[in-house]
């Protein structure tokens, strides 16, 4: 499905019924990384997945995208589809667009769920090496990004063992438009730390980590878990960064435990 919100063509799906679970992609990918968990959940619940801007089969509009401006995007979503306090599940970029969601809209909250992610701001060498990579995109195109961050989007395992997985993890990366990958690394350089705002959520949380995560480490994990009242959290084993393909019988069910009991 395609609606047209905040002056770009955005692509979701929106299934199932009952209680509205809303799924956001990281970086540089898009909403076909849910795809187990939106076969496992819609059942019992209503999902949405939306493409980012600049991601997927959206539309991908010139400039920085800004955390704010995805939280923008989504919370102008769920109002067009008229869904309700949401239970946010973001992974990664996506969870840094959650924080930003948190802040300006927590009416629209009805619990969140982090995915292999973290809540400080980038680093001063950080920002320096997403700035080098956008001028690389700007210049070489989708392979650039796809060619460092590959390596690292899966445990080492799994790289090594399942190319059913490897490829089209690849294809998602490289079809991602340069606007989109230029305007997030521009964003996420550029992103507020959100260690400040942990101490102040007041949603059911669950917190995600990929034993094997090799971009986010889950000893993050577990100080964001510290830090946030009452989070619990899950340490998914045989899966990296991306957890949600790599173990989705272990995700689907720690999705399923926490959301029978919010
Ligand atoms: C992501 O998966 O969204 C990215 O790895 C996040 C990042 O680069 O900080």
């Amino acid at each position: 499905m395609f609606a047209t919100i905040n002056g770009f063509r955005c692509s979701f799906a929106d299934e199932g019924g009952g209680q509205p679970i809303l799924f956001v992609h990281g970086f540089p990918l898009s909403r076909a990384i849910w795809q187990p968990q939106i076969e496992a959940l819609l059942k019992n619940y209503r999902v949405i997945a939306p493409d980012l801007r600049g991601h997927g089969e959206s539309s991908a509009p010139a400039g920085v995208y800004m955390m704010d401006m995805f939280a923008e995007d989504l919370q102008t979503l769920i109002a067009e589809r008229q869904c309700g306090p949401v239970v946010l599940v973001g992974h990664s970029m996506g969870a840094y667009i959650s924080f930003a969601f948190f802040r300006k809209f927590p009416q629209s909250l009805r619990a969140l769920i982090l995915f292999c992610t973290r809540a400080g701001a980038d680093s001063a060498e950080g920002k320096i090496a997403r700035e080098n990579l956008a001028q690389r995109a700007e210049r070489e195109g989708a392979a650039a990004v796809a060619e460092q961050m590959l390596p690292k989007m899966l445990a080492p395992p799994t790289a090594a063992s399942r190319p059913d997985l490897v490829e089209p993890v690849r294809k998602v990366m490289l079809a991602t438009s340069v606007n989109g990958l230029v305007g997030s690394l521009r964003g996420m350089a550029a992103r507020p730390n959100a260690l400040d705002l942990l101490p102040q959520i007041n949603v059911p949380t669950l917190i995600i980590a990929g034993e094997n995560d090799l971009i986010v480490p889950p000893s993050e994990s577990a100080a964001m878990a510290n830090a946030i009242p009452n989070a619990e959290l899950v340490m998914i084993p045989s899966a990296g960064h991306l957890a949600s393909l790599e173990n989705p019988a272990s995700v689907n069910a720690s999705l399923h435990a926490f959301l029978g009991k919010i």
